[in-house]
């Protein structure tokens, strides 16, 4: 029994693409084909495979059927959390879509997935991403100080969301945590925040994010072990389509 993670599929077998660049890019071409066959060689039925966000381009779930016939054909047991580009997904009907899709995947939001005595907690989390005002040699020197205040208070939505699944999971009697988030941990000013607090609270042993696309943003924010908690990205082309082995 694994866990295995990977973020920002951005499948668009139904809806419009909106990134060009993701039919243009080598690391793009073709990921739905080799992501597949990654996974049928890696995963068996008794793995758990964490889905971080950015699933699918549809913007209503009638865009993104085929996008979860894919999903639903990806071995092993699927969990899925939510992310920026995921417009099917209205966060206050969360227990609808488990209806919905009860048995095949599961919809982290507001609730945890157990695997095995480890608690799986997560949200789509949010950070900073600017706009920043660089230097002549790309060194920041200021930001725009409004959408800073906006994203402080999008931050604070979002990681009361993450305390209040990670207290449900502690009401269960689960003492062992894995945090997942769509967005980086930090902004690319931080080294802590909102969501590195709340990992540290609950002693989570690891924080898992994707969001971060192409080879500039790769170390937009932690990577490694720091203070006791090992954060990895997961961005499907980072990984360059092969999910990544948690546990
Ligand atoms: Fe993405
Ligand atoms: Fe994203």
């Amino acid at each position: 029994m694994s866990l295995y993670a990977i973020g920002d599929l951005h499948l668009h077998f139904q809806a419009e693409l909106k990134n060009k660049a993701q039919l243009t890019d080598p690391l793009w071409r073709d990921h739905e084909r080799r992501f597949m066959e990654n996974c049928r060689r890696m995963i068996t039925p008794q793995d758990t495979l964490v889905l971080v966000g950015d699933h699918s381009w549809g913007r209503k779930m009638a865009e993104c059927r085929q996008d979860f016939d894919y999903i639903r054909a990806l071995p092993g047991r699927k969990i899925l959390l939510r992310g920026n580009h995921d417009m099917f997904w209205d966060t206050n009907k969360t227990a609808a879509l488990n209806e919905q899709f009860q048995g095949e995947l599961f919809f982290l939001q507001n609730n945890y997935a157990a695997y095995g005595d480890i608690a799986l907690v997560g949200t789509k989390g949010y950070t900073f991403e600017g706009p920043f005002y660089l230097n002549r040699r790309g060194q920041v020197v200021g930001w725009d100080e409004d959408a800073e205040a906006q994203a402080a208070k999008l931050v604070e939505r979002e990681a009361a969301r993450l305390r209040l699944s990670c207290e449900a999971a502690r009401r269960d009697g689960y003492r062992r945590f894995i945090l997942f988030l769509h967005y980086p941990p930090t902004s690319i000013l931080e080294k802590e925040s909102a969501f590195t607090r709340i990992a540290e609270i609950y002693h989570a042993e690891q924080v898992i994010y994707a969001h971060c696309h192409g080879a500039s943003r790769f170390h937009d924010s932690l990577l490694g072990v720091h203070r006791g908690i090992r954060y990895s990205l997961v961005s499907g082309d980072y990984l360059q389509w092969e999910p990544r082995l948690i546990v």
